[in-house]
């Protein structure tokens, strides 16, 4: 949820940290901060907004100074302020903080006595327990006996202002990923800051010290030194830059080609998927008899796809959970159950705690993520990596079209290796699967029409998605594009059940984006377009090419490729997603950074 980043090398601090937090950016932006250690003690600068506004505040006057830590905050405790914003000071502390301290309130009691709270957060309480505990020159004791008294989530990067050039950072639950390259030792929390100087990082251990300084970095455990696990990201600088494009969103949007014959081409032996390179054994699809997908938002919605793919080829139950729900409630799972979590980030807590509940209970957990050595992904059984690239946009689009191919892919291997479905059949899904990655250029060709058509939708305060089956779950990511992004209400309803009470909400000129591919249920998709059609209702009608539709029907008409039913969701959903990001920019809103989000959300 916060953007964290600490340096200490041979480059001046505060610009290494100023370019860092603008990769980190998308983590959250409601406010941003500084702090550098230098020979003159600690400089702090804090500015609401984005990180260009701490930029223009601080001026010209970058601090002396090559060590330094610096934080891109979404706001949990205490609102959007300059107080608030990280760094937080206390005594000879300085600190930025990612997560949630749970007994700030039993700390504060305990250690505040005499001090006073500048900020309303949490994390200038943490400040205070290590400042109270703190013994000069001894920062690793006090790191040591702060963290056995704090409850909840933490990343911490920490300043000691008598210890020069030197960081103390240690995590629990939190990212943290660090490196040492030949300009010095950077920490960070995801690898997007670190990209520019080093493909190779390692994930900082939980409940490990990590220092950083200007020659050496190293970690240690109660005094033991631990040798961190190198991992290798294959991104280039300019996979997390913009690359001539106005926005991240509509550069990842245009990425997705791509994305998927990344993710698909390295599972795909002689027709048929295959999980060797992932190490997936198929032990775990053979004897199973139910199917549990967790997740959160897009990622949950992809879920929603990939049961209807799986339960047709696989014949057992797939359920879908929210993960915030899932993890209290008590689920029904045992050893015979798959579950399947998928998160883009690797770092969604609640989707994190569900799979640590499932594992708990003696489940095969199998993870979809695609930013490698991520929490979630380390934690998981099994790992299949999407291979889409850094997703920088807060709205999620490559990632989510490349968890629906992975979807189809587990789908197919699991009715493979159940021996329920022809081989035919299973070379035909891989076909299919080809086509449907291919189609999505023919969605990209449709970017201009949808520019057009957009300017109908701007001054809409509400908006209604409506398909049945998978069409249904495609519509529920089409309503969350819209919304996170566009800031119109929109819903996703089950066309069939739209009768049953919100078409009342139909009325002149409210649109409604009627995705109908589904030839099975064509007939009955166009009984419910006329529903809302006779109510007045603007429909932008989806269908499969050349499917035969009375022109009264819609005012607008956007078509997919042919396909097989199943696979139309790919293409499909880039239509959604350049509905939604043209919505947003004939707005004028921040389609990348929309207010109250941020890329990932790790506090619940
Ligand atoms: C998607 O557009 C949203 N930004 C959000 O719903 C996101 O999908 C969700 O927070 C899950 O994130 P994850 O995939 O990183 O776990």
């Amino acid at each position: 949820m916060c953007g964290i980043i600490g340096f200490c090398g041979s480059l001046p601090a505060s610009e290494v940290l100023l370019a860092g937090l603008k990769q980190l950016e998308y983590r959250g932006y409601d406010s941003a901060g500084i702090a550098v250690l230098s020979e003159n003690g600690i400089r702090m600068e804090k500015a609401i907004g984005n990180v260009s506004r701490l930029e223009e505040k601080l001026g010209t006057e970058s601090f002396s100074g090559n060590c330094g830590i610096g934080h891109t905050r979404w706001a949990t405790h205490g609102g959007v302020s300059e107080e608030n914003a990280h760094p937080h000071h206390s005594g000879r502390v300085t600190l930025i903080h990612n997560g949630i301290i749970e007994n700030y309130k039993e700390i504060w009691e305990k250690y505040g006595v005499g001090r006073t709270l500048v900020s309303q957060t949490d994390s200038e309480i943490a400040a205070v327990l290590f400042d109270s505990l703190y013994e000069e020159g001894k920062p690793e004791e006090a790191i040591w006996k702060a963290v056995s008294i704090l409850e909840g989530s933490y990343a911490f990067c920490i300043l000691f202002e008598d210890i020069p050039d030197t960081i103390y950072c240690i995590r629990k639950v939190s990212p943290l990923v660090a490196a040492r390259v030949k300009e010095g030792s950077f920490v960070a929390s995801d690898v997007t800051a670190l990209i520019a100087y080093t493909q190779e990082y390692f994930v900082l251990p939980e409940d490990t010290i990590l220092v950083l300084k200007k020659e050496e970095m190293y970690l240690e455990n109660q005094g033991n030194q631990v040798k961190p696990e190198l991992l290798h990201v294959n991104w280039d600088t300019t996979a997390a830059q913009k690359n001539g494009y106005p926005h991240y969103m509509i550069k990842e949007i245009h990425e997705q080609p791509e994305a998927l014959h990344n993710t698909i081409t390295p599972r795909m032996k002689d027709g048929i998927p295959d999980f060797e390179v992932d190490k997936i054994p198929d032990d775990i699809f053979k004897n199973i008899h139910q199917v549990k997908i967790v997740a959160c938002g897009t990622a949950m919605h992809a879920g929603l796809v990939g049961k209807v793919l799986m339960e047709k080829r696989v014949r057992i139950p797939v359920t879908v959970e929210i993960a915030s729900e899932f993890r209290y409630q008590n689920p029904i799972i045992d050893n015979r159950t798959l579950v399947i979590v998928i998160s883009q980030s690797g770092e969604t807590i609640d989707t994190l705690a569900s799979l640590r509940l499932a594992k708990s209970e003696g489940a095969y957990t199998l993870a979809i993520v695609n930013v490698k050595g991520s929490t979630i992904a380390r934690e998981s059984d099994y790992v299949f990596y999407t291979h889409a690239g850094p997703e920088i946009a807060v709205a999620s689009t490559k990632a989510y079209t490349v968890q629906l191919a992975a979807m189809v892919l587990l789908a197919v291997r699991m009715a493979y290796v159940r021996g329920i479905r022809e081989i035919e059949k299973i070379k035909q899904d891989y076909e299919a699967l080809k086509q449907a990655s291919e189609a999505v250029h023919a969605s990209l060709a449709l970017e201009e029409e949808i520019k057009e058509l957009t300017y109908a939708l701007t001054e809409k305060e509400d908006l209604f998605f409506i398909g049945r089956g998978i069409d249904y779950a495609l519509s529920c990511e089409g309503s969350i594009k819209l919304k996170e992004i566009s800031y119109i209400h929109s819903e996703a309803y089950a066309a069939g059940e739209l009768k049953h009470g919100t078409i009342s909400l139909i009325t002149e000129g409210v649109p409604v984006i009627a995705i109908a591919t589904q030839k099975e249920v064509y007939a009955k998709m166009i009984s419910n377009i006329r529903e809302v059609k006779a109510r007045g209702a603007l429909v932008i009608l989806i269908t499969q090419k050349d499917t035969p539709v009375e022109s009264s029907l819609y005012d607008y008409h956007l078509t997919v490729p042919e396909l097989p039913d199943e696979f139309t969701p790919i293409p499909a959903a880039v239509i959604l997603q350049l509905i939604a990001y043209y919505t947003s920019v004939h707005k004028g809103l921040n389609v990348d950074q929309p207010r109250n989000l941020a890329k990932s959300v790790t506090v619940e």
